[in-house]
């Protein structure tokens, strides 16, 4: 069903209930995550016990409510998570969404698939592809959001090009992300981390609307922004 959003010149394979992309002798295409799959298991814990406190110096349980007063209100919308990680969308999104979710990981994809269905999400669909190359139509999706992850794609111009090319005009992208004005003196946070300005400048290039919120949880900016 959610295969009606896949670009034309996109075929795909599904197993063990996630999408794999593939080549053109049908063989998955394979990604390399920054967590091996086989470890995927330990990332709530990461997350809860070293990432939140020791490096971002912030509160995951704060994060969730932001989150869940963020994105209170949508109902029945086609939203497309970049970097689902093990589904922990199902903490502040309401089921009746339809949801795609995207990521690197299958371990932490395979997590996220038996979360949503747990949550009583239906026809939730995930696919193993990259941020900067989205296997999707054009103007497909009302929402998008993307949490923690920005500062792990290897090219974020690429990545944010394509997400404008997949939302519809008028709709909305959430996003949290560490930025390097907030971190933790001592704190060294993985991968790239881009200023606040950087990234305005840089969603504003690709036709987004670029609104900062005024929350305050460590490393952590919380912005939206509109697809112009
Ligand atoms: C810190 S986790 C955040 C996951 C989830 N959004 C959350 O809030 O818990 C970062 C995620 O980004 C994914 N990731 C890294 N690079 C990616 C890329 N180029 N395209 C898609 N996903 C990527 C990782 O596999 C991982 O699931």
């Amino acid at each position: 069903m959610h295969n009606d959003k896949l670009k034309q010149s996109i075929s795909v394979v599904k197993k063990k209930n996630i999408f794999f992309l593939t080549d053109e002798k049908g063989k998955p295409k394979k990604f390399s995550p920054w967590l091996g799959d086989i470890f995927s298991f330990l990332y709530d814990i990461i997350m809860e016990r070293s990432v939140f406190p020791e490096k971002f110096g912030a509160d995951i349980v704060k994060h969730y409510d932001i989150l869940k007063h963020e994105l209170k209100d949508l109902r029945n919308k086609d939203i497309l998570e970049i970097a689902t990680g093990s589904g922990s969308a199902v903490y502040f999104l309401n089921r009746h969404n339809r949801y795609t979710g995207v990521d690197i990981s299958t371990g932490l994809l395979k997590m996220a698939f038996r979360r949503f269905r747990d949550y009583g999400f239906k026809d939730a669909a995930f696919y193993n592809a990259r941020a900067e190359d989205l296997p999707f139509r054009d103007h497909c999706f009302d929402f998008a959001m993307c949490n923690l992850s920005l500062n792990f794609f290897q090219d974020i111009e690429l990545f944010v090009k394509d997400l404008r090319r997949v939302m519809i005009p008028g709709s909305l992208f959430f996003c949290s992300v560490p930025v390097p004005e907030r971190k933790p003196e001592q704190s060294r946070i993985r991968g790239t981390l881009y200023p606040e300005r950087a990234l305005k400048t840089i969603f504003q290039k690709h036709g987004f609307r670029f609104d900062s919120k005024p929350y305050l949880n460590g490393a952590l900016l919380y912005f939206s922004a509109t697809a112009e």
